[in-house]
């Protein structure tokens, strides 16, 4: 477990965002005309009433370039000065090569190392973790972190428990050096793994344990999820990771202005804020339009806080994250464009 306060003279700051989601919008009404399923029970379960479904002809890839490109241009960066490009996705386009490196040369990140991590839905915490890394130990100035994923392709269309929750998307966030004895940016990161519940949440066939090559179970491409089970860690996790990370940065409940956490289920959400007291007012949610996103959840809310004026600068704001893994990540940020 890693649980640090950045003390580094060259703080990394958050300095832009971007996003892109598909046109096509998946309701739930969608789903009830073909499987037995309710609006009322999706809703009161997960808070979802829509989500976002790639085109037949879009790969992971293709929503990062686009969510790249969003980025770069929201920080008036050229492609040429990005130093890393660092893709987290659990759904890239192949096992390899990597998302990231697809997606540089299209934006023309010529002059970028170029990266994949896989830590699932907690990927963007991880992602802007070695981001920060990067640019405090003065590797590099400008580090793009993209969050992109198209579960839709990898849900069982026919199992109601999974297809229901998850929709496509990407977005991501430029880490940039800070000026000496800045204030701003990444005050420290809290970020974790606990592979014994790997079952939990998995996608069996694919890897050299289950390889595509050998003959396989119908189900066993698609995702598997204990939706108990990671619900009840989800919740437990949510909880101990804020605790941990305020105390790593010297920070109370009370001075953190936005919460951004990942966009699984409504219910996770609030069952966490409740636990630790956290005024619901401050909390940014949009997982009533997009399902759950996985790596681009996070950085898809926190874009649209910052579209909707919630999001401010100077504010300090806190991103926590879980997923498949299990893992877990926080960190808590000063936004500073
Ligand atoms: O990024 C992390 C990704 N994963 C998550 O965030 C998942 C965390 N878990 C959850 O969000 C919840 O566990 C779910 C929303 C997936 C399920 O909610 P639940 O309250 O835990 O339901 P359950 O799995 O205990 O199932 C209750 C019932 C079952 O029927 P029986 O066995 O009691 O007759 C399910 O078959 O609900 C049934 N069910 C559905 N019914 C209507 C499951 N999916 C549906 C559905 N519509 N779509």
């Amino acid at each position: 477990m890693i649980a640090v306060r950045s003390r580094a003279p060259q703080r990394a700051r958050l300095s832009a965002l971007g996003a892109y989601v598909p046109e096509q919008v998946v309701t739930n009404a969608d789903f009830v005309a073909r499987m037995d399923t309710t609006d009322e029970w999706i809703v009161s379960r997960t808070g979802i009433r829509e989500r976002r479904y790639a085109r037949p002809d879009q790969a992971t890839s293709d929503l990062a370039i686009e969510a790249a490109r969003a980025v770069l241009d929201d920080a008036g960066l050229p492609a040429a000065d990005v130093d890393a490009l660092i893709v987290p996705t659990c759904t890239p386009d192949h096992l390899f090569p990597s998302v990231a490196a697809i997606t540089a040369d299209a934006i023309g990140a010529h002059n970028a190392a170029a990266f994949d991590i896989e830590a699932a839905c907690s990927g963007f915490i991880y992602g802007l973790s070695q981001a920060t890394a990067l640019v405090e130990s003065g590797f590099a100035r400008n580090v793009l972190v993209v969050g992109a994923e198209l579960f839709s392709r990898l849900v069982d269309p026919d199992d109601r428990s999974t297809c229901i929750l998850f929709g496509d998307g990407a977005a991501g966030a430029l880490v940039t050096a800070g000026d000496p004895g800045d204030t701003d940016g990444f005050l420290g990161f809290d970020l974790g793994a606990d592979g014994s519940l790997a079952c939990e949440l998995l996608l069996p066939v694919g890897g050299t344990r289950q390889p595509a090559s050998q003959p396989f179970a119908r189900e066993a491409a698609y995702v598997q999820m204990n939706g108990r089970e990671v619900f009840r860690f989800a919740t437990r996790v949510m909880e101990e990771t804020t605790v941990r990370i305020l105390e790593a940065v010297g920070l109370g409940i009370d001075d953190i202005d936005l919460l951004v956490a990942h966009q699984a289920n409504q219910r996770i959400i609030d069952h966490a804020i409740g636990r630790l007291g956290f005024d619901p007012a401050k909390v940014f949610n949009n997982v009533e339009h997009y399902g759950n996103t996985s790596a681009a959840s996070i950085p898809l809310a926190l874009w649209e806080a910052r579209q909707a004026g919630v999001l401010r600068p100077g504010m300090q704001t806190l991103l926590v994250g879980f997923g498949a893994g299990l893992t877990w990540g926080a960190t808590v940020v000063r936004y500073e464009p």
